[in-house]
């Protein structure tokens, strides 16, 4: 531990006292139930937004599983991110039908607008860009979400004026 400790950053969460002590509430309320992997990941994503890759280290160590099976679950499932997430959510679905009436083009517009790709939040933290599965959307495509409002039948030339309002 004291070499996982070593290694990060002053601003992590486990070097800040208040949230250090959430992660290991969490850690001590949850590792002894079935799939406590999955339920500490659920509680620190949720408490703290997102799970470093120091605290993922901590974890393996208190959990006592290998660091490549906490990196390997917060990579997959894309409600985990690895860094804060932005005041506002932007997800391009990337699902067939979305993808072939041309979400990489949205994608690109937006990069040239905000200057950031899928999986990155804006220096301001304003907006984190995030690619996600079918919305069940299909005839609205290509389509794109924002927190909780949808948008179909995206083009790129709409996407100035949407983005504007979150910003
Ligand atoms: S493929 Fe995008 S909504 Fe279904």
């Amino acid at each position: 531990m004291i070499k996982v400790l070593e290694n990060i950053a002053n601003t992590d969460p486990l070097m800040i006292s208040e949230q250090r002590a959430i992660i290991d509430r969490v850690l001590a309320e949850n590792k002894n139930l079935p799939g406590a992997t999955m339920v500490v990941l659920n509680e620190l994503q949720s408490q703290i937004g997102f799970i470093s890759v120091p605290m993922q280290g901590y974890v393996a160590q208190k959990l006592r599983v290998p660091m490549s099976e906490i990196n390997g679950v917060v990579s997959f499932y894309s409600f985990f991110t690895t860094t804060p997430r932005g005041k506002h959510t932007v997800k391009f679905c990337l699902g067939t039908a979305c993808y072939v009436g041309g979400a990489p083009g949205l994608i690109e517009k937006t990069k040239q607008i905000i200057g950031v790709d899928p999986g990155e939040t804006t220096e301001d933290g304003s907006i984190t860009v995030e690619v996600c599965r079918c919305i069940g959307a299909c005839s609205q495509a290509p389509t794109m979400v924002i927190d909780k409002d949808m948008y179909g039948r995206m083009h790129p030339n709409k996407l100035p004026q949407i983005l504007n309002k979150y910003q």
